[in-house]
């Protein structure tokens, strides 16, 4: 017998970041968080699961390498609820096969390296839960999945939707509120894209999950930031979401990121995820703002920063060019590694300048490398690939 399902997720870079445990067991957030789902047509993980009564134990491969699946641990416990989710159905449905009590081999890869610098725990969870689904025929929402995806790794239950998507922090001590939203789907804002300046691949430094642990035990500034910001931030940002209002979105995105990092930086011992071409890369945009601004325009790009020095700049098409040009100016070793609309090809050769840009900006570009510039935009939510 042959039960198999493969299913495919993407990445989510958040603009309202989640930065603080309440939960570190159950993976319950100190906050609200708010992001953008990128295209899986270029980025993505792809999982397929397969239930056989002869498979002895479960087993998982990430990348072709053989993972351990620790009991208790953050894969043990996903796959361990959705087992327990197919056991509901095959109690409502006698006649279903019992893949509940079956072991499963699960299989999974990115298509972007690490060179390409972004974290793949949220798109990898995110597939996990999605070829189980597909494989144990859940009649199950994406919010309901989300619940089991932000017990693998927080940021993936964002990646079970599309477009703009909601983490809402939810008050329940059983995490049962604590799930996933749509805010918007890619359709009603297709233009916004992303474009990833990868600053550094390296993997080193504090991750995530102990950072935040001492943040929250540390920082005066997190009980601020939690309390008496990111609430009147995630109202704010959905309703510039819901207007395709660019302007605001890249306000409350790029004082978030600094936020955030700010909150880091008051964690003791403090944390610094940016580095000096991160910072260049602000001055770079905050530069490109500052004249469309100083023209009686808006504010054409927004950077943003998880825990490392890579940005991802979110901006309207029409922007793109302009920008890859401007980047590739400033930092020509720049390598693409995904160019799906073909702006990259003669980057900064001439022009990168936008009229009435101060050059004088430009100094403190000379600090280091970008490495590798991914262009991608808002994409839709997990794909099922394959059922048998
Ligand atoms: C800075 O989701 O990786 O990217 O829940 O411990 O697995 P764990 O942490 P993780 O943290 C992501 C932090 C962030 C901000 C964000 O994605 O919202």
């Amino acid at each position: 017998s042959l039960y198999q399902a493969t299913a495919s997720a993407p990445v989510n870079i958040a603009c309202i970041k989640y930065w603080g445990k309440r939960d570190t067991k159950l993976i319950l957030p100190t906050n609200s968080s708010l992001s953008v789902t990128l295209d899986q047509d270029h980025l993505r993980s792809t999982t397929t699961s397969r239930a056989d009564p002869s498979f002895s134990e479960d087993k998982l491969w990430l990348n072709g390498k053989l993972d351990e699946i620790k009991p208790g641990g953050r894969l043990w416990t996903c796959i361990s609820e959705m087992k327990r989710m197919r056991k509901e159905v095959e109690d409502q449905k006698p006649n279903e096969p019992k893949l509940s009590a079956m072991h499963v081999h699960i299989c999974s890869h990115n298509n972007f390296p690490t060179a390409a610098g972004l974290a793949s725990s949220a798109s990898g969870f995110a597939a996990l839960v999605s070829s189980l689904a597909a494989l144990y025929k859940l009649p199950a929402s994406p919010s309901t999945l989300s619940l089991i995806a932000r017990q693998g790794s927080g940021s993936a239950c964002r990646s079970l939707f599309g477009g703009f998507v909601a983490w809402e922090m939810g008050s329940s001590p059983d995490g049962s509120d604590s799930l996933a939203v749509e805010v918007a789907p890619r359709d009603h804002w297709p233009e916004i894209h992303a474009l990833i300046c990868v600053v550094s691949d390296d993997k080193k430094g504090t991750s995530s999950t102990s950072g935040m642990q001492r943040t929250v035990e540390t920082s005066a500034l997190l009980q601020h930031r939690i309390k008496h910001v990111v609430p009147e931030r995630m109202r704010a940002i959905s309703a510039a979401i819901k207007e395709k209002n660019f302007d605001a979105f890249a306000r409350i995105t790029m004082q978030d990121s600094n936020q955030f990092h700010a909150v880091a930086l008051d964690t003791d011992p403090p944390i610094f995820y940016m580095n000096d071409v991160s910072r260049a890369i602000i001055a770079l945009v905050t530069e490109y703002n500052r004249v469309s601004v100083e023209a009686g325009g808006k504010l054409k790009a927004a950077y943003t920063y998880d825990a490392g020095p890579n940005a991802v700049i979110y901006t309207p098409q029409e922007n793109v060019k302009e920008i890859v040009d401007m980047v590739v100016k400033y930092f020509p070793q720049a390598q693409p590694f995904k160019d799906p609309f073909g702006l990259f090809k003669g980057a900064g050769v001439q022009g990168g300048v936008v009229e009435g840009f101060n050059t004088a900006v430009a100094k403190q570009f000379e600090v280091g490398a970008v490495k590798t510039l991914i262009h991608t935009r808002v994409g839709d939510g997990p794909r099922v690939l394959g059922e048998e």
